[in-house]
């Protein structure tokens, strides 16, 4: 049997992926067990996919993801339990349609809490209990509905609910753009008051949506170091490196169109392979602190940076599912 990735990092640290359900099924099934001993959820196990109406749970999804993890041993992220984006409907107005207090905000998040996490108990090792709270501009929380009616306790409470749930799960906060010295020292500056205060968080996830020319090495380790000296474990969470640069790796958003053309120029291939040499030989030094890398989707032929006419060719497997050159730069070492 050939080896994969996974085997290769096997003294450094389990190699995820963020999966649908049809990744898990289809072609790519062979391509994830081949590489990876790790699974993220792509979007089964957000609120608004999982809850769509107070108390009324769509399961199959993310069921069957938890059950393709357990059979074939692999480790299962949870990703994620509260994030402003990916919300359901119901979830900010009472039934007269009149925006909730901060205290019925609190009760739906705990109910939400209280219904996953114990339903994995044993089967999803770690949770992303918050996901993306500090904000990108000159503010130190960004102002979500969450935060516009909870302020900002509804971080802590949500560990404090999670740890309740499953207390042998390991609870992350996750966010991007770490490596920006300023939005990361306020990351710094919640984890540490929150530490201060007793609660259970017991790492970090770097979401590691980057491209050809971010982060530098400097600016990676600075980011390894200062959070781990919080004694907090990091996990690289949702690595991808795209192949045009601004904001999120040069994602189109509505309205916007390709400047470039669709396709992987010789350029491009060498800058990513460049990247990705880089980042991971930091990650192997760095190893004692690093408990998971996980790339957000499988190969080039699907991935969310996609769309608006523009592919971007952000991971380590082409369009057919073959190792690209800045595979073999990862597993030469
Ligand atoms: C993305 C998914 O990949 C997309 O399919 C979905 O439309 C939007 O969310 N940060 C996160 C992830 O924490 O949950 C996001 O996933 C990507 C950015």
């Amino acid at each position: 049997k050939s080896k994969g990735l996974k085997d290769y990092y096997n003294n450094y640290f389990p190699i995820g992926v963020a999966v649908t359900p049809n990744d898990i099924r289809g072609n790519e099934k062979s391509l994830i067990l081949e590489h990876f001993n790790s699974i993220t959820a792509e979007n089964a196990m957000k609120m608004g996919p999982l809850q769509p109406g107070e108390n009324k749970y769509f399961w199959s999804n993310a069921d069957s993801i938890v059950e393709f993890g357990v059979k074939n041993k692999l480790k299962v992220r949870g990703h994620c339990l509260v994030w402003h984006t990916q919300t359901p409907r119901w979830l900010f107005k009472d039934s007269a349609g009149k925006t909730i207090s901060k205290e019925v905000l609190l009760t739906r998040i705990k109910n939400h809490i209280n219904t996953v996490v114990p339903r994995y108990k044993g089967k999803i090792y770690a949770w992303d209990v918050v996901n993306e709270v500090i904000a990108d501009d000159t503010s130190y929380f960004r102002k979500s509905p969450l935060y516009n009616i909870a302020g900002e306790d509804f971080v802590e409470q949500a560990f404090r609910y999670a740890h309740a749930a499953d207390p042998k799960a390991i609870l992350f906060y996750n966010d991007y753009n770490t490596e920006t010295p300023a939005k990361r020292d306020k990351i710094f500056k919640m984890l540490k008051g929150l530490l201060a205060k007793g609660v259970p968080i017991h790492g970090v996830g770097l979401q590691a949506h980057w491209s050809i020319n971010n982060p530098s090495r400097e600016e990676l380790e600075k980011s390894i170091e200062m959070f781990s000296s919080l004694g907090l474990q990091i996990q690289f969470t949702e690595l991808d490196i795209s192949v045009y640069t601004g904001r999120q790796g040069g994602q189109l958003i509505a309205g916007e169109k390709a400047k470039e053309p669709a396709v992987f120029t010789p350029e491009m291939e060498q800058k990513q392979l460049e990247k990705y040499k880089m980042i991971f030989d930091v990650f192997r030094k760095h190893k004692k602190h690093i408990t998971g890398v996980t790339f957000w989707n499988l190969s080039d032929k699907y991935t969310w940076l996609d769309g608006r006419g523009r592919k971007n060719f952000p991971l380590l497997f082409d369009t057919e599912l073959k190792p690209k050159k800045a595979y073999y730069e990862v597993i030469k070492f």
